[in-house]
């Protein structure tokens, strides 16, 4: 556990550098990432290196006793480099290259910019790659931030043909698989094949979808071209890469394969004003964030990460980007900063060391304020550092990783599949990933965020948000997981090759599960159906509401099925059939939690009923309590000399950990 900063001494004048480190190091920070947008001063015209000013400031932070994480440059090329390769620039839908004059103005598929890429990155990893400061690297910064892992460009549809060949070998099969017949959009070699954009109506889905499986994948060789360079030159040093917030545009399975770690860039707040939150909710957490959703991530990036994971950047105090930059309530800075390490973190860095009081962010915080003063980040991030040596020297276990008996299936392809085909305008993937992820949280249970193609023996519980496309040996492995399964709406509904199966949904699962969704709908944001359990069960006339879909199920075949609630009108909305749970819609909170609650149950794990503000994860032998709310949350059955730090009653914004 150990916490790091950002820092860019190309920003300030050099008389400033060694009080600055001095103040990091005993502010308690111990890495400091630094260059990854400093391309224009590394290289200011092509092929003089100004290695200087580089040099020395990593010599200053090596002095200070810092670790440093060097970065390749490759988020901003600059200005003369577009001059002379336009191509590199990205093109939107509309056939038009975005313009230079902010940052990530390149097109993954650019033959010149993966050149000139691996020129830059072998010229940083030579010089830097053996420097006794120089402990860890960072790959570009934030793949796909502003839209950027689709282009197309000439040389993105260039390549697109020769992914799709890969793929498909022959003509006819590609036709086949997607079902060209309709429309007459048959193609007769793979070089008719344009990019799926400017049709006059919705372009192809399954054309639509490989094109966003093949500019995922082109992130992935880009990135894995960046860290075989930085391996050659640098052995031994972790890299990473830092993914953001939630973003589901590539595949980041398929990246993270190639890095040592996984970090992540946790701004609570502006993603909560950013996300699909309903209003009354953005209100309700607006200085502290979704007390799940920072949460989710560490959990998905842990899952993805060979090397505990990290939180590149974490937000220090009012951002810029957003439509609204609340400041957080005093005390986030350090609870954000426990329920990283809470997750299993190896490292919190801070964005930034100070406010830059010039260009595009001068508007969000730092640890320090642009006239260098210590800000209430600041001052928070040097409590969490003293606070991480009482963790450390209370418990050796501290470092330990987080084991759950809880996994929940994430997916991206599931993301763009519903998407592109959403049949309901607001079937939004992550959204309900998030929401079985959080009801979770609410009964005080650990989760493991997986992919499809994970090992899934040792948990008790596998919950799996609509997931469109199973795998049959998927199917297989959730049966002989031995774990209670939950299915979201939705599983199952589509082929590969975004058709229906043959079978009609749950396709491949019906070997497990023998029911057949013979008909689905999807409802406007303001309609809901009742849903009342089975007798036995039911509180009423209605035990909850179902959103956004419906599925309608014909059990007939089997008569295993158990229909353990139903709509109103009757038909099945909840079915099991042994330890699988197939949901016909997207439930309610309240009723999603108590379903969940009643499966947990069956699978054997305890659960605590903790409401929506307190949440609990446990790390080692150490349980961490974070509370999100308003009002104190006293522990109970918690002795005086198992606290760690903090206090039974935990203030508003307060953290306790103690051991278990
Ligand atoms: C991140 C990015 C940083 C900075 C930060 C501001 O997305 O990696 O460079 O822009 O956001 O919050």
């Amino acid at each position: 556990m150990r916490l790091g900063v950002c820092y860019y001494p190309e920003h300030w004048p050099e008389s400033m550098w060694q009080d600055d480190a001095r103040r990091m190091k005993a502010l308690g920070i111990e890495q400091v990432r630094i260059a990854e947008f400093a391309w224009s001063r590394i290289e200011p015209t092509p092929g003089e290196y100004d290695w200087g000013w580089l040099d020395r400031s990593i010599d200053v932070l090596g002095a200070a006793g810092l670790q440093v994480v060097m970065c390749t440059p490759t988020a901003t090329p600059p200005k003369w480099l577009i001059d002379r390769h336009p191509d590199i620039l990205p093109v939107g839908a509309d056939g038009r290259p975005r313009a230079f004059g902010s940052r990530r103005h390149y097109d993954f598929s650019s033959p010149s910019y993966f050149a000139a890429s691996q020129k830059i990155c072998t010229a940083v990893a030579e010089r830097y790659g053996k420097h006794p400061a120089v402990a860890y690297w960072q790959t570009d910064n934030e793949f796909g931030c502003h839209h950027t892992v689709v282009s197309y460009s000439p040389a993105a549809v260039g390549r697109f043909r020769e992914w799709l060949k890969a793929r498909y070998q022959t003509i006819d099969a590609l036709n086949r698989a997607w079902g060209t017949v309709f429309w007459s959009m048959e193609y007769r070699s793979f070089d008719e094949i344009d990019a799926p954009v400017a049709t006059v109506t919705e372009a192809h889905p399954s054309h639509r979808l490989d094109y966003r499986r093949f500019a995922s994948d082109e992130v992935a060789r880009y990135n894995r071209m960046q860290v075989e360079i930085i391996r050659a030159h640098s052995p031994g040093r972790p890299v990473a890469h830092n993914f953001m917030q939630l973003f589901t545009e590539f595949d980041h399975y398929k990246v993270a394969a190639d890095l040592d770690v996984a970090t992540w860039d946790s701004y609570p707040l502006g993603a909560l004003e950013e996300q699909w939150f309903a209003p009354e909710v953005k209100a309700r957490w607006l200085r502290s964030g979704h007390p799940d959703f920072a949460s989710f991530n560490h959990d998905v990036y842990r899952g993805m990460s060979k090397l505990p994971f990290w939180v590149m950047e974490q937000q220090p105090g009012p951002v810029n980007w957003a439509l609204w930059n609340p400041a957080p309530l005093p005390g986030m800075v350090r609870l954000w900063s426990w329920e990283a390490f809470a997750h299993g973190a190896g490292c919190v860095s801070y964005f930034r060391w100070r406010q830059a009081p010039f260009a595009q962010e001068q508007m969000h915080a730092g640890l320090n304020t642009p006239d260098n003063r210590l800000d209430v980040g600041g001052n928070e991030a040097s409590q969490v550092a003293g606070e991480i040596r009482t963790v450390l020297a209370a418990n050796a276990d501290a470092d330990a990783a987080v084991r759950s008996k809880v996994a929940l299936v994430y997916d991206y392809e599931a993301k763009w599949l519903f998407e592109i085909h959403p049949q309901g305008a607001d079937f939004h993937y992550p959204r309900f990933a998030f929401e079985y992820y959080s009801a979770l949280r609410a009964l005080g249970l650990d989760v493991d965020v997986v992919p499809v193609d994970a090992p899934l023996d040792g948990y008790s519980l596998i919950v799996v948000p609509p997931l469109p496309v199973v795998p049959e040996a998927f199917a297989q492995r959730l049966a002989s997981s031995g774990a209670q399964v939950v299915l979201g709406p939705r599983t199952g509904s589509k082929t590969k090759d975004l058709q229906i199966p043959a079978n009609l949904p749950p396709g491949a699962l019906t070997s497990v599960l023998p029911l057949r969704v013979w008909r689905v709908e999807s409802m406007r944001p303001n309609v809901t159906e009742a849903v009342r359990l089975a007798d036995g069960e039911s509180a009423g006339e209605a035990d909850g509401f179902a959103r956004h879909w419906r599925d309608f199920i014909d059990t007939d075949a089997a008569q295993s099925l158990d229909v353990r609630a139903r709509f109103a009108d009757g038909h099945p909305a909840y079915v099991q059939g042994g330890a699988f749970h197939y949901l016909a819609s997207l439930f309610d909170d309240a009723l999603t939690v108590r379903l969940f609650a009643r499966i947990a149950q069956e699978a054997g794990l305890e659960t605590m009923p903790l409401g929506d503000s307190v949440r609990v994860s446990r790390r080692g032998a150490l349980t961490y309590v974070f509370n999100y709310g308003d009002e104190t949350h006293t522990l109970s059955g918690v002795a005086d000399d198992a606290l760690v730090f903090g206090s039974r009653a935990i203030e508003p914004q307060g953290v306790a950990v103690y051991r278990s």
